[in-house]
């Protein structure tokens, strides 16, 4: 049965919307996160880059304890670094619901994957523009969420890779295949021009930072109106191709 689109709260929408702070007006954090927070965001990403995976440094453990005091919702913690492990107990301590690692930085993700449940948390697998979905094939089946970068990592408010959608298309793909819960998410470029695409495609949760945090309509509003586009896209697909969300 396709879901009801009749509701217009956000708590029950098939659409979740992740502001990245990284966009953000740092100085005034906690006002940005309440906006968030009272506009319907669903979750809030944190990425930390290390300058050596991503050619830039952003947050560590201070601010996501920072974040964790300010926000009951769940916290999405993005890593773009070369040695995860060491940072993910301390991160679960510290109240990330999600920890996102990249494919391209795990020597033996299992063993990450494990340790990040073993701590509580979900694990996400996020997967670079240049990587094949095929690397995340043998633990697939272990993972909560697969996390399709739609920019190369590093930076905000860069240019959406269309490329992105075949492999969303695909995650979507091997979800059913598998008839797996594990979400399908997007980082990079999404907002109301790009929402209804990715949607289509396969994703559901749409994480966003320069349109979210810089948008002129302000934080509720441009949260409204990516999950607004979102929505119409899965209610397109479920049309056309009588797709479940
Ligand atoms: C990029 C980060 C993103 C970033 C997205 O490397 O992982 O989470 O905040 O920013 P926008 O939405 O502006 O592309
Ligand atoms: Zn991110």
């Amino acid at each position: 049965m396709p879901p009801d689109f009749s509701h217009t709260h956000e708590g029950s929408s098939p659409i979740r919307i992740a502001p990245s702070i990284l966009s953000a007006d740092l100085g005034n954090l906690e006002s940005q996160l309440r906006e968030a927070e009272h506009g319907g965001a669903d979750e809030i990403h944190i990425d930390i880059m290390d300058g050596h995976f991503v050619p830039n440094i952003t947050f560590g453990l201070p601010v996501v304890e920072a974040v964790r005091r300010i926000t009951k919702l769940p916290i999405d913690v993005h890593l773009m670094v070369e040695e995860p492990e060491v940072l993910l107990e301390p991160l679960v301590k510290l109240g990330a619901t999600t920890i996102d690692i990249h494919i391209e930085a795990c020597e033996d993700p299992k063993r990450l994957i494990t340790l990040v449940h073993n701590a509580g948390a979900q694990i996400g697998i996020a997967v670079n523009p240049e990587t094949p979905l095929k690397n995340v094939t043998p633990i697939a089946s272990e993972i909560d969420r697969i996390l399709v970068m739609s920019v190369h990592p590093g930076f905000p408010a860069q240019t959406f890779l269309s490329s992105s959608l075949s492999k969303l298309r695909e995650a979507y793909t091997d979800k059913l295949a598998m008839n797996s819960q594990r979400e399908i998410a997007v980082d990079g470029g999404i907002g109301p021009e790009t929402g209804n695409s990715v949607a289509i495609a396969g994703a559901r949760t749409l994480i966003a930072g320069s349109a979210i945090f810089a948008s002129s309509h302000g934080i509720k509003d441009a949260i409204s109106h990516i999950r607004q586009v979102a929505e119409e896209g899965l209610r397109e697909s479920i049309a056309s191709r009588n797709l479940t969300t």
